[in-house]
């Protein structure tokens, strides 16, 4: 239906990307003046559908661009991908599209590269261009390049799969945030082997996938663990309770976050996530209306157990940041442009545009060596840029100074983790006495469209002062690790 509103131009020249922020309401492009016409010939061959784009497509865009897919239009065909083809430019050169938040930047350049990082290279930027200005050519079916089959979105040999307990009916046009209190039977997950002793009541997982039960609305999945089990009754009867900024549990323990398109996380290999075999698990859904009421009553999360015995790390997604005032020895919450007291606040004045929030968060003295194999950066609708690196106390072989992550372009939308692409045992260490540095850029003026958004929402009409919590207009300031732990030291 959103497809219709836009207005198209004919391949060999490019329109305007359609409106991100504004849903159905779009009215496309107006052709733009440069783009047409004269490529294609410098650079050689003429790509064609069959020979070039359709691999590229089934790869990189067709996980969300299908039928019945999260994105508002199918790109599975060749009439498809050509009748929107003169709106790829703009994204793509952007790096709007495929959506990826993790960027190298002037004081960003982490060590490894991440898994599954779905971006474009110029070159390929510039192949989607060539095929557009050439008028789209189709090519000889018959010389048609393998198309990559669609990634494997289902978990092998999984265990156990837990659905959501009721159905929700989303409509109207707000996003909503719904928490799923469920009970899982672990049973399945529980280990017999000679490491059963050594886990208590925890069970050991390596891998985990979120199944959306509407592709048309599920937009976000953060899977959590709740060990004292509260969330029965913040869910009450229904089963679920509203949560925007998170589950609202005192200790949650992060088990996974689901994007669409993502495949199913594993932990790396010799490195298995333990998780408390007695408590509850919350999924939190992230629900992004599409127009009509939708209904989704079969969201579900897959577990796989950890097979090889006894592993080599155990794993855990931490969520370290959030600082509210200032801590011993300089830590904490550091000093901001505009606090209006004499300790730093954290607080986001009306109107500010680039304020920043920076945090300096210590890793306890005495605990045992962690290895990084993800990070993940998390902040509300405010928020535009955020940086998260490490200073180590003791510089070994690694540097003393490391950028992890920058998510200069933020997006509430586009919130994922993202995992090292490199081997536990070469992967970043994080030790005692080392401290995560977080420093969150914020826009809090109405030309944010994201504020301008949740504000209409709220029936308000000018931004007012933001501060930490768990509402649409609050904010955060907060870093996802996924840290290992070797068994040998956790055994000393
Ligand atoms: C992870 C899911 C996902 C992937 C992968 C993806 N898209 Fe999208 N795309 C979307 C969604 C959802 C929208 C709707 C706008 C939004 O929510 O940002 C969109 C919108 C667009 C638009 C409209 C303009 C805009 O920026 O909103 C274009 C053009 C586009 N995608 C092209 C592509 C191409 C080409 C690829 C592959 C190279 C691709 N997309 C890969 C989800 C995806």
């Amino acid at each position: 239906m959103l497809a219709l509103t836009f207005s198209l131009v004919a391949c060999g020249s490019t329109s305007e990307a359609p409106n991100r922020s504004g849903g159905g309401t779009t009215s496309g492009g107006s052709p733009n003046v440069g783009g047409s016409g004269s490529a294609g010939s410098a650079t050689g061959e003429v790509p064609t559908w069959h020979q070039d784009i359709a691999p590229l497509v089934a790869e990189r865009c067709a996980g969300c661009h299908q039928d019945g897919g999260i994105a508002p239009f199918s790109l599975q065909t060749y009439e498809q991908a050509k009748m929107w083809s003169p709106t790829f430019d703009a994204p793509l050169r952007a790096g709007t599209m495929p959506p990826f938040l993790a960027r190298e930047t002037d004081d960003c350049q982490p060590r490894f590269g991440f898994k599954d990082d779905p971006r474009l290279s110029a070159s390929q930027v510039e192949l989607f261009k060539r095929w557009n200005d050439a008028g789209c050519p189709e090519g000889d079916a018959e010389l048609a390049a393998p198309v990559p089959q669609p990634a494997e979105l289902d978990l092998a040999d999984a265990d156990l799969e837990v659905k959501i307990p009721a159905s929700v009916t989303i409509e109207g046009s707000a996003d909503k945030f719904i928490c799923f209190s469920l009970a899982p039977d672990f049973t399945p997950l529980k280990s017999t082997g000679p490491e059963a002793a050594l886990l208590g009541d925890r069970v050991l997982i390596d891998g985990a996938q979120v199944h959306p039960g509407n592709a048309a609305i599920v937009h976000h999945v953060l899977v959590y663990t709740d060990s004292a089990g509260k969330s029965a009754q913040l869910a009450g009867e229904k089963g679920y309770y509203d949560c925007f900024g998170g589950p609202q549990l005192d200790s949650p323990g992060l088990l996974m976050a689901w994007a669409p398109g993502a495949t199913p996380v594993t932990a790396p290999a010799g490195v298995a996530m333990a998780l408390p075999s007695t408590g509850r698990i919350v999924m939190q859904v992230h629900y992004h209306p599409s127009g009509a009421p939708q209904v989704d009553d079969s969201t579900s999360v897959q577990l796989r157990g950890y097979r090889a015995g006894i592993p080599d790390y155990i794993g855990t997604l931490t969520l370290i940041g959030n600082a509210r005032g200032p801590m011993a020895n300089g830590m904490g919450l550091q000093a901001g442009p505009s606090d209006s007291t004499s300790a730093p606040e954290f607080r986001i004045p009306a109107g500010a545009v680039d304020h920043t929030e920076s945090m300096l968060l210590p890793l306890p003295r005495a605990q045992a060596d962690y290895k990084l194999w993800a990070v993940g950066s998390h902040m509300h609708y405010v928020g535009t840029d955020m940086r998260i690196g490490i200073t180590r106390a003791v510089a070994g072989d690694e540097p003393a100074e490391e950028c992890l992550l920058a998510t200069p372009r933020w997006d509430f939308n586009w919130q994922r983790g993202y995992l090292l692409d490199v081997p536990i045992d070469q992967a970043p260490s994080a030790k005692g006495g080392d401290v995560f540095n977080l420093r969150c850029t914020y826009d809090n003026s109405m030309g944010n469209p994201f504020v301008q958004n949740a504000l209409a929402e709220q029936g308000l009409s000018a931004p007012r002062d933001v501060r930490l919590g768990e509402e649409t207009l609050d904010e955060m300031c907060l870093g996802i690790f996924g840290i290992a732990q070797k068994v040998s030291d956790l055994l000393k």
